[in-house]
C-alpha cells in the first residue's frame, strides 16, 4: 500500500501573510509560522504548503517574483527560513513552498533586461518571455495581437512602447509569462530549483503547472484560454524538472493542474509519472454557478448548489487515482471563498455546518490539504467599500462588471460573495486587538467575527470545529484512511452525502444532510452491525437529518489484525 513518505501527509496550507505577524508590521511572517508549529502539529498537520514566500512587489500576494533567491522582507530572512525549516524538521514536519514557473513580477532582472533594447543584456533576455507584434485596422490603429483574456479579466497582451511589441501575461500585467521553448530560461529556472532543493525544501505545489506551454500561432478566439492550457508540451517540460530534480530528491511534487482529462491525470501523477506526486484540481470548487448571468459572469454569479457535481468530481477524482496514483482532498484554498460560507451557512448554521463539511471530506481517500483557519470554521467577510478589498483580481474584475452593466452594489455583492479576498484575512487566534494576528493594523481587515470564532475560544471547547478537525485527522491516521476503498451511496442525490469507508480496523459509514432543510436518509442504508461514532448535533433521531446533520457510524466489530 504505501510507497512514499508523502502518502501519509496531513498538509496545512498556510498563507503567509494572514497567519501570524511577529514584529507588528501587520503582515504575517516566516517567525509567525515557527510560533504556531505547535500548534499546527497537536492539530494533527505533518506538513506545511507556504505560499510564495519569495522577494516581490506583492501585486498579486507574492504570485509576482522578483528574485526568486530571496526571501520578501515582508517576512522575513533566509535565516528566518532555515530556522522554519530546521524547527519543523525538529517536530518530524515537512515543508512544501510554492513554485511560481509560469510568469515572473514585471520588476523581475529578467524582464528589465527583456523589455529595455538599451539594456546590456537585452538580447540574452528578450527571448525569456513571449512578444508579439502589434497588429493594425484599416485606419492604422495600433490592435492587440489577440482577444485572448487573463484570468484575471482584462487582456492577456500588454503594449511595451521600446520594443513597439505586446508582452504576453496570462494573470495580472505586473505578471508577465515566461517563454518555456527557451532553454536558457528553462536552465535558469532549474537552478533555482535546485538552490531551494539544497536548502533542505521538502518539495512543492508547483502553481499554473498546465500552462506553461502557449500555441505560438496565436489565433484569434475570445476567451482563448485554449491556447494557454493544458497544452501537450507542458508535460515535457514537468518530465524534464521531474527527471532531473524532483524524483532524484524524493520531494512531494503537488500540481495545480486544472481540467485535465483522465490519461493527462495519469501522466502527471500517475505513479510511475516524473512529473508529480499529486495534482490540485477545482471541478468541486464552483459548483454553485448561475450560468446565465451576463453580468458578473463565471465563478462571479452564484447560483444553487449542485450537490451531485460535488461528489461527483471526488468520486471521479478517487476512481482515476485508484491504484494508478495518488488523490488529494480539498474543500478550498487561497482561491475560494471560505468553504462554510460556500457550501454551509455561516449564519444559522455555522457549527454545523462546518463540522458537516469537515465529515463529508476527511474520511475520504488521498492527501488531505487543510486552508488556515478551516478548523476553525473562518468565514467569509464583510467587505463594505470596494477600497476594503486587496486582490489584483478584484480591481480587473469590477471594471469588467461595469462594462457588462453591473451597477455598484451588484459588483460589490459578487465580490464580497466569490472573491479570494475572503479566504486572505488574518487568522483569528484569540480575541486580543486583531485576533491576535498583528498588534499593528493588518494589511487587509480582520474579520469583525473573531471575538466568537477564535483558536483559543474553541481549544476550550471539546465540541468545537477545532477539535471536531483534530479528531477526524486523528482518525485519518489511526484508521488509514488515505489508502481506503471508498463506496458513495447516491451520488446524483441532490441533499445527502454519504459514503462508506473501510478503516484498518473498523468501516464507516458517513451520513451528511449538505442542506439547511430537514431530510430523511433512505432506508436501504445498512446500519445494523454499525454504531454511532461521531455527530455533530447532541441528540440524533433515526434516519431523520436536522439541517446540515452529519454523522459518523462505524463498525461494531472491529477487523482481524492485518499483519501484512
Ligand atoms: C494560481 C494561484 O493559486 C493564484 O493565487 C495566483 O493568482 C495564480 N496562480 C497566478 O500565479
Amino acid at each position: 500500500m504505501k510507497k512514499f513518505w508523502w502518502q501519509d501527509a496531513i498538509i496545512y496550507q498556510v498563507y503567509l501573510r494572514s497567519f501570524q505577524d511577529t514584529n507588528n508590521d501587520g503582515i504575517g511572517d516566516i517567525n509567525g509560522v515557527i510560533k504556531r508549529l505547535d500548534y499546527l502539529k497537536e492539530l494533527g498537520v505533518n506538513t506545511l504548503w507556504i505560499s510564495p514566500h519569495y522577494d516581490s512587489p506583492m501585486d498579486d500576494n507574492g504570485y509576482d517574483v522578483r528574485d526568486f533567491f530571496k526571501v520578501s522582507e515582508d517576512y522575513g530572512t533566509i535565516d528566518d527560513f532555515k530556522k522554519l525549516l530546521k524547527e519543523a524538521h525538529q517536530r518530524g514536519m515537512k515543508i512544501i513552498t510554492d513554485l511560481v514557473l509560469n510568469h515572473t513580477s514585471d520588476e523581475h532582472p529578467w524582464f528589465e533586461a527583456a523589455k529595455d533594447p538599451k539594456h546590456p543584456e537585452h538580447k540574452h533576455y528578450h527571448d525569456y518571455y513571449i512578444w508579439h507584434k502589434p497588429k493594425y485596422d484599416k485606419l492604422g490603429n495600433r490592435k492587440l495581437p489577440t482577444q485572448w483574456v487573463s484570468w484575471f479579466g482584462g487582456p492577456v497582451w500588454e503594449y511595451n512602447p521600446p520594443t513597439d511589441s505586446y508582452y504576453l501575461h496570462i494573470f495580472s500585467k505586473k505578471m508577465p509569462d515566461l517563454n518555456w521553448r527557451n532553454k536558457t530560461m528553462r536552465d535558469a529556472l532549474k537552478k533555482v530549483i535546485q538552490w531551494w532543493i539544497d536548502l533542505g525544501v521538502d518539495g512543492f505545489r508547483v502553481d499554473a503547472s498546465n500552462h506553461l506551454e502557449k500555441n505560438w500561432d496565436f489565433p484569434d478566439s475570445k476567451p482563448g484560454y485554449e491556447h494557454f492550457s493544458s497544452l501537450p508540451k507542458h508535460h515535457d517540460y514537468l518530465e524534464e524538472l521531474g527527471r532531473d530534480l524532483f524524483k532524484p530528491n524524493d520531494l512531494l511534487i503537488i500540481g495545480e493542474a486544472g481540467g485535465a482529462t483522465r490519461k493527462e491525470a495519469i501522466q502527471y501523477a500517475g505513479f510511475d509519472s516524473n512529473e508529480f506526486n499529486m495534482l490540485i484540481q477545482f471541478e468541486h470548487c464552483w459548483a454553485d454557478t448561475d450560468d446565465t448571468n451576463k453580468i458578473t459572469p463565471g465563478k462571479w454569479a452564484k447560483g444553487p448548489i449542485d450537490l451531485p457535481k460535488i461528489k461527483n468530481s471526488f468520486a471521479y477524482w478517487i476512481d482515476v487515482f485508484k491504484g494508478k496514483g495518488w488523490n488529494t482532498i480539498y474543500w478550498a484554498n487561497h482561491d475560494q471563498p471560505r468553504i462554510v460560507s460556500h457550501y454551509g451557512d455561516d449564519k444559522n448554521y455555522h457549527q454545523e455546518s462546518a463540522k458537516m463539511l469537515a465529515f463529508s471530506l476527511y474520511l475520504l481517500p488521498g492527501t488531505p490539504i487543510v486552508y488556515y483557519g478551516e478548523e476553525i470554521g473562518m468565514t467569509n467577510v464583510d467587505y463594505q467599500n470596494l477600497g476594503n478589498f486587496r486582490d489584483v483580481e478584484v480591481f480587473t474584475e469590477y471594471d469588467n462588471f461595469m462594462r457588462l452593466g453591473a451597477s455598484h452594489e451588484v459588483a460589490m455583492q459578487s465580490l464580497r460573495d466569490r472573491s479570494r479576498d475572503n479566504a486572505r484575512s488574518p487568522m483569528q487566534w484569540n480575541t486580543d486587538i486583531y485576533a491576535g494576528f498583528s498588534k499593528a493594523t493588518p494589511w487587509i481587515n480582520v474579520n469583525q467575527n473573531y471575538k466568537t470564532i477564535n483558536v483559543h475560544q474553541q481549544l476550550q471547547d471539546k465540541a468545537s470545529i477545532y477539535n471536531t478537525y483534530k479528531r477526524l485527522l486523528k482518525l485519518r491516521q489511526e484508521e488509514q484512511l488515505a489508502y481506503a476503498d471508498v463506496t458513495f451511496y447516491d451520488l446524483d442525490h441532490p441533499q445527502s452525502f454519504n459514503y462508506k469507508v473501510s478503516g484498518k480496523h473498523h468501516d464507516f459509514i458517513v451520513l451528511c444532510n449538505f442542506k439547511g432543510t430537514e431530510l430523511k436518509m433512505s432506508k436501504e442504508l445498512n446500519l445494523e452491525s454499525y454504531e454511532l461514532f461521531m455527530s455533530n448535533y447532541d441528540q440524533t433521531n433515526n434516519l431523520n437529518f436536522k439541517p446540515y446533520e452529519a454523522r459518523i457510524y462505524r463498525s461494531i466489530k472491529a477487523k482481524q489484525a492485518d499483519n501484512t
